[in-house]
């Protein structure tokens, strides 16, 4: 990697199918990043076995995200995709750094307590060490700036704090990364329970819209989308769903909130979101085409992630290399 451009290092976990939520808070954003910094953008599939995985459909999956990265815009020449689990430096620095993190901080981590309270039946040590895993991932690349929404701030926070302890003990080893939240305005909710972001996990699919969804299925479920029994288009405290619309609504078609407001003076919530099912359904269908396009082509495909490992793993080997010489293992 050139050396003159900041390192940016972001992933999705490969738990679900991706969806708007993902495509305007994630991919979108990073498509915008990759002229300014190197990039390094993964696919967290070793996160994803924190919760079991039907492995046929986490194979499918998986290979769906990787190929929804390219088709969202992000050029594999000039960034590094990869899937995690090929670049075994990542399970390697993330033991080495289970040794430095505690016991006290992890049990702090909000993500954990919530989906230990959600598995109970599936608490496993991985969902424990679940942030240290996402330290390493973002230490191995020296990354100094990492993209994520503001549900990973404190594991973010975790990832700094271990760097510096290390380099407190070794000196400078790691690159100390900072977060790069996107705008506030890009958070995209639940269409079901609009207090709630947009999740790829949601068992109810009318809650979320896949980056898949073809767009009859995108208008239906915007058109069930939950809204209040007012009737104006206006975005106000308490009225969460038709906010969320009206940030759905912005996102998709770059307007600000006065903007559409302006729009749907005088109309009801059904012009409304009729208006918004169609913003979504243009602004996902390049996509969509794009998608199709790379599904008939296996081979190229296959091509980027092969590379990707290839060309993360050389990064990421070499901080290895760095880190394992610095704690006093013997050279091999
Ligand atoms: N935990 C992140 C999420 O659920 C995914 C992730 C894993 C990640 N490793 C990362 C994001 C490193 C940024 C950097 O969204």
């Amino acid at each position: 990697m050139e050396k003159d451009k900041k390192v940016i290092f972001s992933g999705i976990q490969a738990s679900g199918l991706l969806t708007l939520g993902n495509y305007i808070g994630a991919l979108r954003n990073w498509t915008k990043l990759q002229a300014d910094y190197d990039c390094v953008f993964g696919i967290m599939d070793l996160h994803s076995i924190t919760v079991r995985q039907d492995p046929a459909a986490f194979r499918k999956r998986s290979l769906e995200i990787l190929t929804l990265y390219i088709a969202s815009g992000i050029d594999c020449e000039r960034n590094i995709l990869f899937f995690q689990s090929h670049v075994p430096a990542h399970a390697e620095l993330a033991w080495t750094l289970g040794c430095y993190a505690y016991m006290g901080e992890l049990s702090r981590m909000t993500q954990f307590k919530d989906k230990s309270a959600r598995h109970a039946e599936n608490i496993n040590s991985g969902l424990f060490t679940y942030p240290v895993l996402m330290a390493a991932d973002i230490l191995l690349y020296q990354a100094d700036l990492v993209p994520v929404g503001m549900d990973q701030k404190q594991h973010l926070e975790l990832s700094r704090d271990l760097a510096l302890r290390f380099n407190g003990i070794y000196g400078d080893v790691f690159t100390v990364p900072e977060a790069y939240i996107g705008k506030v305005g890009a958070r995209i909710m639940s269409l079901q329970e609009p207090t709630r972001k947009m999740s790829k996990s949601d068992e109810n699919p009318n809650g979320y819209i896949a980056m898949l969804d073809d767009p009859d299925t995108i208008l239906r479920k915007i058109k069930r989308a939950v809204t209040d029994s007012g009737g104006e288009v206006a975005y106000r405290e308490g009225k969460d769903g038709v906010n969320n619309l009206l940030g759905i609504y912005c996102a998709v078609t770059d307007t600000t909130i006065e903007q559409a407001e302006r729009a749907f003076e005088g109309k009801g919530y059904g012009d409304f979101k009729a208006a918004v099912g169609e913003a979504v359904v243009e602004c996902l269908r390049p996509v969509q085409e794009r998608y199709r396009d790379l599904s008939n082509n296996k081979d190229y495909v296959e091509s980027v992630y092969r590379a990707g490992a290839e060309r993360a793993g050389r990064t990421a080997a070499k901080t290895l290399r760095k880190v394992y010489r610095k704690i006093g293992f013997t050279d091999r």
